[in-house]
């Protein structure tokens, strides 16, 4: 899959993304990552790529031109049909399945903004679509593209060795959820005794099954005590109702049908 990032500081998201389960995407051939910097195609002697809004207010906003140029070359330089998404706060926020979705496509143009924002006309014209990675506001959008580029590469076939893409699939979404996914259970290592605590007797009995029902209890439990809006009781099957039930039961918490609607 190839990456564009257009942004005034690409090498910072090439930076962000160079290391572990990218960087090692990256270096099997499975990704590429290019960076485009709009001043680069920014005319004068200033090379200007932002100027005062209109109406007046505060901040500066980019110019329509050099990101226009730095995203067509961006989208000539490989033939395959760019998607362009343009990363701010105003977007729809990222989620496991839009990662899914845009980790199909053979290329992903990622468009950085600074400043208070960019032309409205560059991105009614340019861009397919807005993402945002949560509700707060960052400086710039390459953090947020550095996230889109981790969170999509490691869904790549191939980018994640066995035991990482299994620990992965364990998560995925309830069978009836496309969008949604259950936050991890907890992990233990040596040693077994620790003044701590003791590691679940469970994950020591070698009985696979029951590990990886106790495994899929405790992600049930905790998605429902910390984020149950992640979580649709009606939606669950037969057999994850029965687990997180039971888990909230041995808790002294009523079952999951009775506190619908609770938050
Ligand atoms: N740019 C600035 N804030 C952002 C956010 N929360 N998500 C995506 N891009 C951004």
């Amino acid at each position: 899959m190839r990456f564009d990032i257009v942004s005034l500081f690409p090498d910072f998201v090439a930076q962000v993304a160079g290391h572990g389960v990218v960087g090692r995407a990256a270096e099997r051939g499975l990704l590429s990552l290019t960076g485009w910097n709009p001043r680069d195609y920014a005319e004068g002697n200033y090379r200007r790529v932002d100027d005062r809004p209109f109406g007046g207010g505060p901040g500066m906003v980019m110019l329509i031109d050099p990101l226009r140029a730095a995203l067509a070359a961006a989208r000539a330089a490989d033939p395959a049909p760019a998607r362009v998404v343009y990363m701010s706060p105003q977007g729809r926020p990222l989620d496991q399945a839009k990662a899914r979705e845009l980790a199909a496509l053979p290329r992903l143009v990622l468009l950085c903004g600074r400043y208070e924002g960019v032309d409205e006309r560059l991105l009614a014209a340019e861009v397919d679509e807005e993402l945002s990675i949560g509700d707060y506001v960052l400086s710039g959008g390459e953090l947020a593209a550095a996230v889109v580029v981790d969170a999509v590469a490691r869904l790549l076939p191939g980018a994640l060795n066995d035991a990482e893409s299994a620990a992965q699939d364990s998560f995925e979404p309830p069978a009836e959820g496309e969008g949604g996914l259950l936050l991890d259970c907890p992990h233990y290592t040596r040693p077994v005794e620790h003044e701590l605590g003791a590691v679940p007797p469970v994950l020591l009995s070698g009985n696979h099954a029951g590990i990886a029902r106790w495994r899929r209890q405790q992600a049930l439990l905790r998605t429902w005590q910390r984020r149950r809006d992640l979580i649709d009781p009606a939606t669950l099957s037969k057999a994850d109702r029965r687990l997180l039930d039971e888990a909230l039961a041995e808790a002294g918490l009523p079952p999951s049908a009775g506190a619908q609607g609770a938050a």
